[in-house]
Parts: C-alpha cells; structure tokens; sequence
C-alpha cells in the first residue's frame, strides 16, 4: 500500500474547547514547514489537520454556556481556520469528527472490530480525566489525580464496551523494536515500551452517560469513545471507504506529529486499532515536546497562554514560525519568552539575513545600476562558497528526513554567515574603488546566487519572506512552483534586474517592545546571583562565571569501536566519532559497561582535555558519567542530536 512519491502527514485533531494558543501553532507550523519540505521536493502530500468535537468535555462546555454542542463548535472551528489562514499553514484537507464522512469511518472501525471479536461488554468502574478524555485504574494515578495532567479525576461506574488491547501487547512490542522509527524521539520509545510491559488493560471503548458522540453502530445507547472517534480521522482523512484509490495511495501515513503528552494514545491505542482492522500501521509517530511559559506547560486551564494572532500581529508571522522552530530543539521542551523572540528576531533574521539581502541588493544597485553581472571566472574562495550552497541543500534535507528541524535552520544561517563573511573578505568596496571590474562582478554575482539558493531554502519556513527575498533579487521565475532542483548552482541569470526595498526584517529595539517583563526580570536574576554567592555552599564546587564554563568543549560522540585495554581491568579503550573525526578515548567504566553495550551509544565527550596517556594509551578526551557509590552511568543526549553537536 501507498505509493512511494507520497507523504501523509498530520497533526493532531485540536478540541475546540476554547480559541488555540501558541502551543497549537507550534505543532501546525511545525507540520506545515515539513509538508511544504516535501511538496519542495517533488513529493505528492496530503496534509491533514482538524478539530476533534466530541466528548464530554466538549459537551460540557456547551452546556456551560447554554449553546447545543454543534453550533459551540462551528463557531470555535472557524477560530481554528483563522488562525492557519494567518500562519500560512497549507494543509490539504480539514477534518471535523462531525463532518458525515468520518461518521461512516468510525462506526464502520467500531462495528469491524466487533464483528471480529475484539471488542466485547462490560461494566467499567474506574476513574476518568474528562480535560484529557482518558480512563485511568487506580494503581496508575499520582497522588489520586491524572497523572498526565494533575488534575482531579472523577469515578465512574457503568456499562460499556471494551476493545482488547491486551492481546496485541506483545505484537505491538515486536512492531516497536523492528520499527525504531515508529515512535520518536527514542526517549518517547523507551517511555512506551515501559509503558506497554507494565502491563495492558483492556480499553473502555465507549460511555452512555452523556450524548455528545457518534452512537456505537449495534447499540445506540452507547456513543463511541472520543479517543477512537478521533484517532480514526487519519483513516477519513486519507479516503478510507469513501475513496478506495487514494487510500490506497496515502495509506499509511508517513507521520503523525503530536505533542508528547498524547504520544500514548497514538502508540498504543491507534496501533493496535490499526492491527485489528489489518491495515499497515504509519511509519513514525513523532511526540514533539512541550512550549513552555516559565517553566509550567502553556496551557488553555492554566490560563497562561499567548495569542498566537497577537503575536503574529505584532511580530509578523514568519518571525514567529521561525522562532518556533528554530529556538526549540525539535523533540525537547522549550521556553517561549518574549526576550528570546526579540533576541532571535534581531539576530538571526534583521542581521544575519535581512542584512545580508540588504546590503547585497544595494551594492548591485550601486556599483551595476542594478543588474546583475554575469559570474565570470572565480577563484578558491567562491568555489568554497559553492560548494557551502551545495552541502546545505543536502544538509538541509537529511534534517528534515530525521526531523530535525531546528538543526535544518542551524543549517542554513551558516550558509548566511558563510555568505556574510564572505563580503567581509571579498570586499567588493574595495574591488570597486580599485577598478577591479571583472572580480567585483564575479562577487556580486555569486552573492545574488547564493541569496537566491537562500531564499529557496527558507521558503518551508518563512513563505513570505522567501517570496520578499525573490521579489528582491528580481528573479523572473515563480517562487512558489520552483522545486529543489532549482537550487542547483547558477540559476540566477546574468542581467537580471533587482529591486531595491526595505529591509524586510526590521530590526526591534528591545525597549520599546519589552514590557514589563524585562524590567521585573534583571533585578531579580541579581538578586538570585546575590543570594547564591552569599549561600554558604555546602558540597558543590565554588562558583565559576558563565566564560569559565564556555571554555569547556563538550561534544555528542557516537561510539564506533570498544575493547578492554589490557592489563587494566577498569578501562575501556572506546574510539569514538565527534562528527567528522575519529578520537580515542580511555575510560574507566569496564566495570559497569561490556564493550559491545557501548557500540552506537552516544555519549558526551569534553574534546578539548590535553590529550594524556593512561596505562601506555592515549586518550584525546574524557568521557561524562555520573556515579554514587558503587553505581556508573554514562551521560547521554535525549534527541537524536547528530554527534559532533556541542554540549552547554
Ligand atoms: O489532545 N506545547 O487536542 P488538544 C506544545 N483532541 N504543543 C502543544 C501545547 C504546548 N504547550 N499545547 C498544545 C487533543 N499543543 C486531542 C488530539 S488527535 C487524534 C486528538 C499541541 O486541543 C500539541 O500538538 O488538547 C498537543 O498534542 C496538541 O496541541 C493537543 O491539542
Ligand atoms: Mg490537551
């Protein structure tokens, strides 16, 4: 099943409980930035986004407010569609669980499974979180509230259907460890597998004490369970009985990007709903971290969350989609503050790129009248410069594959930095004043080629201001249909006419857009530096500053090779891959470590210790690990942070 040019991809289904905040934002644009990734790439995709409306929180909320659930969730959906139109977000189809083609899909999911023998009744007496519409048996909570949320949970007690996932348990397990793409990042994968060996219960797969639902095909007192509701969108969405050739196509989905607090729901139900309709599981389902206001979770009942509209308003859309992506390491929770937005904003796009488009138009505009020249003959440093546009592109395109994108961003602001320093040290004023026709136009013409591949890079990230970026270097060509092909060196045609505009990311003064969060903020941060130094300090080492720190290279290292060093039972001789180089390092761990456990580990490494021997071998590096008595353990990156990637 599915075709090889195709990607299907999707987000999560968002409850319409209230507006979406930021959070939202981040896993759509996130989405998005991948799907227009691969459409750039030739591929045909099918984005999927939606809303998820039924349930009992849903019908809850209506009630609250005296409206029929239906005409509280038309209205709170056309917020949703809003908000994507301003995000650029480019999703194919969106799916509402109340729409009639996904009405067919879930009962005809609920009634096969049925028929199959696989779901069966009962009386389900446990406890439920309604904000996240999951069942919970006693032994799991946390100090009697929802462990996923912290919320009180309510007891109820009646009849319903269950669906047998324990009987697929071990099967899923199987599929987990010959998948090690199937759930990402691997530190989601590992919660699972724990999650999965604890122990299954059987699911209750449907309530009767409220309505709010699709009813259960061969019992109509019963509604299906929202969870089952939902997951089964990604089956309406691809076509599923309504349209057999494009589910053939699309089925199954390439991934399923969702927050991590519902990575459970989408490795554990969905597949084994998956397994009892036999149809091909999706190849990973990526569980992203969460956007953090401080240090608690953004969240709608917290009532600390941004505006993404606002903000968009404010700040302009393509700063904010570049900030979420590129500050978050893509995997990991992050922090959203206004001062690292600015900070990102002021840096990365107003300096380095905006910059850098800038002052390129202009020196086209001053010294050719505006015209690009033709390349011409070129020496060491523009074929450096080259071949840094090349290996971006190929750069750029692993990280997306292994989504990673921040690092996919990294990637291209040092090609901009590259492509900065190389103004710096081809000085094209200086070529000018010398007279130096011919090398000046081989200059201007490599910047105007290198800004073009730049624009093209970002168009997944930032589509507006890619399409500034191409306005800008007068390139006839549509932007939005060209393809990565088209970042093949030498695109930019010899006489093409620029034109000179506004720097298209303004550069923001940080005090006039902080409000009064900086100005709460520094004092306190002395006041904290104050009080630690005065603290007696106990058993930690004494202070050092932040330089001291910064002198330590600590890198992510792979390890390739393992032996015993002989004659000394506690080392281990470990060669070691930081990126590119080959090291080796001596480590006293063989007491805690067989050498064939450490093969493909990847660890962190201080690279810049004076290389030393021990017991007559060299070692280029010392490895971290912790260790309380007798106990060792090796300090390791979550992610799949490449190696190579600094440590700090
Ligand atoms: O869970 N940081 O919907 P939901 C990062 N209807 N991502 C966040 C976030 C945050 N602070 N807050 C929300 C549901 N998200 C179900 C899904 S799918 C078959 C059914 C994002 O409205 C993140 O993707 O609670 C998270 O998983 C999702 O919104 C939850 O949205
Ligand atoms: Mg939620």
């Amino acid at each position: 099943m599915g075709s090889d040019n195709k990607y299907y991809i999707t987000t999560p289904i968002y409850y319409p409980s209230d507006r979406l905040h930021i959070g939202h934002a981040y896993t759509s644009t996130a989405a998005d930035a991948i799907a227009r990734w691969h459409r750039f790439n030739g591929k045909d995709v099918l984005f999927l986004t939606g809303s998820d409306e039924h349930g009992q929180k849903i019908e809850r909320i209506a009630k609250d407010r005296g409206v029929e659930p239906k005409a509280y969730v038309d209205e709170i959906v056309g917020t949703f569609k809003q908000l994507w139109d301003k995000y650029d977000i480019t999703y194919d189809d969106f799916i509402r669980t109340t729409d009639t083609r996904h009405h067919k899909v879930a009962q005809e999911v609920f009634q096969r499974i049925y028929d199959k023998g696989d779901i069966y009744k009962d009386t389900y007496e446990g406890w439920y979180c309604t904000p996240c519409e999951a069942f919970w048996v006693e032994t799991r909570l946390e100090d009697g509230k929802c462990p996923d949320c912290g919320r009180p949970v309510e007891l109820i007690e009646e009849e319903s259907y269950f669906f047998k996932l324990s009987k697929y348990a071990e099967r899923l397990l199987e599929h987990i460890k010959e998948n090690p793409d199937f759930i990402r990042p691997a530190s989601r994968r590992n919660e699972m597998v724990n999650f999965i060996k604890s122990g299954l219960e059987d699911l209750c797969v449907s309530r009767t004490t409220f309505d709010w639902g699709i009813p259960v095909p061969f019992d109509e007192k019963h509604v299906i369970y929202v969870w089952v509701d939902a997951l089964t969108n990604y089956l309406t969405g691809a076509g599923f009985l309504d349209d057999e050739a494009k589910f053939a196509k699309y089925w199954p989905a390439e991934l399923h990007l969702v927050g991590k607090e519902i990575t459970r729901f989408h490795t554990i139900i969905w597949p084994i709903l998956l397994m009892a309709l036999d149809l091909p599981l999706p190849k990973t389902v990526f569980g992203h971290g969460w956007l953090l206001f401080g240090d608690e979770k953004m969240s709608k009942s917290r009532g600390n969350v941004v505006d993404p509209m606002e903000l968009a308003d404010e700040f302009g859309v393509d700063a904010i989609r570049y900030f979420l992506l590129r500050e978050i390491s893509f995997g990991q929770d992050g922090s959203f503050t206004r001062e690292a937005l600015i900070e990102r904003i002021n840096a990365d796009l107003a300096n380095d790129l905006g910059n850098l488009l800038h002052r390129s138009v202009a020196m086209i505009d001053r010294y050719r009248d505006g015209v690009i020249p033709s390349g011409g003959s070129f020496t060491e440093l523009e074929k450096a410069l080259q071949d840094k546009a090349r290996q971006t592109v190929g750069s750029v395109g692993g990280h997306i594959d292994r989504l990673e994108i921040n690092a996919a961003l990294a990637s291209i602001w040092r090609l901009v930095g590259r492509t900065n320093k190389y103004i710096d040290e081809a000085a094209p004023w200086a070529l000018n004043k010398a007279g130096d026709h011919d090398r000046l136009d081989t200059v201007l013409y490599h910047l105007a080629e290198t800004l073009r591949i730049l624009a093209l890079l970002v168009k997944s990230f930032m589509p507006t201001s890619a399409a500034k970026m191409w306005t800008q270097l007068g390139t006839g060509k549509n932007i939005e249909t060209c393809t990565i092909e088209d970042t093949t060196w030498g695109g930019t045609e010899p006489q093409t006419k620029v034109q000179k505009g506004n720097p298209i990311f303004p550069r923001l003064d940080p005090d006039e857009v902080h409000e009064d969060e900086d100005r709460k903020e520094k004092p306190e941060v002395e006041k904290i530096q104050k009080e630690a130094e005065a603290k007696p300090q106990a058993d930690t080492k004494p202070m050092v500053s932040i330089n001291d720190f910064a002198k330590l290279d600590l890198r992510v290292a792979e390890v390739v090779e393992a032996e015993p060093v002989s004659g000394a039972d506690r080392l281990l001789c470990l060669q070691i891959k930081v990126g590119a180089e080959t090291r080796q390092i001596v480590a006293g761990i063989a007491q805690h470590y067989a050498p064939e456990d450490l093969i493909g580990k990847r660890i962190v490494v201080i690279v810049n210790l004076k290389p030393a021997k021990v017991r007559g071998v060299v070692s280029e590096g010392m490895l971290l690990a912790a260790s309380a008595a007798s106990e060792l353990g090796l300090v390791s990156v979550e992610n799949d942070i490449p190696s190579g990637a600094p440590v700090k």
